[in-house]
């Protein structure tokens, strides 16, 4: 899909502490499945969802880096909790907590992957934007999008070991 025209507003989308956002991918990352908050927050119709890729609602800020822990994970048959900042059709954002969870037939194959993503509290959004802005910034040093996500993901794993914590320990303790 072309590289969407439309830039971040800074305007934040109600996103309830109650609601729950669900979608489910095929094994590329294409949507499959969508749920009434994920279309409203997202300000897409269903029709131009289903199908697209999810880096459909990718927001410019978020580190390359961590959408390789994401998949890298997730392709290892494994869970992963994360920090997501995403834009909507128009330009505004939110900021969820996502369960990313693998999808295995009877024989223990892959066959997709799953998110639920919840509200995250104004404090840890607080404390994820300045470590995600970093990651950004050692990318963007990069002129070579590869070497720059290698360099952000080096940076955030050099991080985590300074804090004694492994990634998912790193995530509950945000
Ligand atoms: C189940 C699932 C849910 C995902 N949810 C999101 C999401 O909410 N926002 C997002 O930007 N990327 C999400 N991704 C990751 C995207 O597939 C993609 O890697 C990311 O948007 C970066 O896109 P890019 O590599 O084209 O820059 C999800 C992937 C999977 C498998």
């Amino acid at each position: 899909m072309a590289a969407r025209a439309v830039r971040p507003t800074g305007v934040a989308c109600p996103f309830g502490e109650e609601e729950l956002i669900v979608t489910k991918t095929d094994l590329k990352g294409r949507i499959t499945y969508a749920n009434d908050v994920f279309l409203r927050l997202s300000k897409y119709p269903l029709r131009e969802v289903i199908v697209a890729p999810h880096s459909l609602i990718r927001h410019p800020d978020m580190p390359r880096s961590v959408f390789k822990l994401l998949w890298d994970t997730i392709a290892a048959k494994k869970e992963i909790f994360a920090y997501v900042l995403n834009m909507a059709a128009d330009g505004d954002h939110y900021w969820v907590f996502a369960h990313v969870t693998p999808t295995l037939d009877g024989g223990q194959a892959l066959v997709g992957y799953h998110s639920n993503r919840r509200k995250p509290s104004a404090a840890q959004i607080a404390r994820i934007e300045p470590l995600y802005g970093e990651l950004r910034a050692e990318e963007q040093r990069h002129d070579n999008r590869k070497d720059g996500m290698a360099r952000g993901y080096e940076l955030l794993m050099s991080k985590l070991r300074d804090k004694g914590l492994q990634y998912d320990e790193f995530v509950f303790a945000v």
